[in-house]
């Protein structure tokens, strides 16, 4: 299946957004749209002449603010999220074994908690959008939104490992400028996940990480709960989560 396809890096969260249209209808989808980059997105579903369709999050995010709210504002598309938070803001609740259709697309949800307790992984044909569950070389922490380490272990090998080898992954961030890997590439060698590392190693792994409170949580979660609002009391060092992204940083 040919379609038109973008990855689009949102550089203060680090986040990947992914465009996904169909060529016949011309309806799209954007996958995990950033706050900051909302005008950037819509000028890239613009340039290819194509109708956004959907939004769709993979999880409530803690990290950055999702668009999904504003770019409904800017072309009328409809919020599509995991239908287990029973966000009120969300038109069209997803879930696993219920595919969303955009024309010709039919993306597949995938439950893979563990991350959080919400988070889906998306697949379309030959590629998977991992969201926050599998990075490259890595994952997901898990101690945050009811995160838990041996749920994502067997979220990652039961729904995305037995993927076929060749599936390319496209994760939700990557902070090394990473881009794309694959089912089989992370099989055999995600430190964290791959190469056959047990259950039990995985969750002492993931236990010792010691890694800091997440500085945009706070805010993050409660505007997310709203499809993407920015909330009140965002700090001015923080605001620019919150604002459209400075014109020599647009992609
Ligand atoms: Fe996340």
């Amino acid at each position: 299946m040919s379609i038109f396809f973008r990855q689009l890096f949102e550089p203060i969260s680090s986040t990947y957004t992914y465009l996904l249209g169909c060529p016949e209808t011309r309806l799209a989808v954007l996958i995990d749209p950033a706050l900051p980059a909302w005008r950037r997105d819509l000028e890239a579903v613009r340039a290819l002449e194509l109708k956004l369709a959907y939004t769709l999050d993979t999880h409530i995010h803690a990290d950055h603010i999702t668009a999904a709210a504003q770019l409904k504002r800017e072309t009328g598309s409809r919020i599509a999220a995991p239908a287990v938070n029973g966000l009120a803001c969300v038109d069209v609740p997803v879930e696993e074994g219920t595919p969303l259709v955009a024309g010709s697309l039919s993306i597949e949800p995938l439950f893979t908690p563990g991350h959080t307790d919400d988070h889906h992984a998306y697949r379309l044909g030959e590629r998977v959008f991992t969201g926050d569950a599998l990075l490259i070389d890595g994952c997901g922490r898990t101690d945050f939104q009811n995160g838990d380490a041996a749920t994502l272990y067997r979220s990652v090998h039961e729904k995305l490992f037995t993927l076929p080898d060749q599936t390319l992954v496209y994760p939700g961030h990557d902070y090394q400028g990473r881009r794309v890997s694959s089912i089989g590439q992370e099989k055999t060698r995600n430190p964290r996940l791959g190469g056959g590392r047990p259950l039990p190693a995985f969750v002492e792994l993931m236990g010792k990480l010691g890694l800091a409170y997440p500085k945009f949580i706070d805010h993050a979660l409660p505007g997310n709960r709203l499809c993407g609002v920015c909330p009140p009391g965002v700090p001015d060092d923080l605001q620019k989560y919150c604002e459209e992204m400075a014109q020599s940083a647009q992609g």
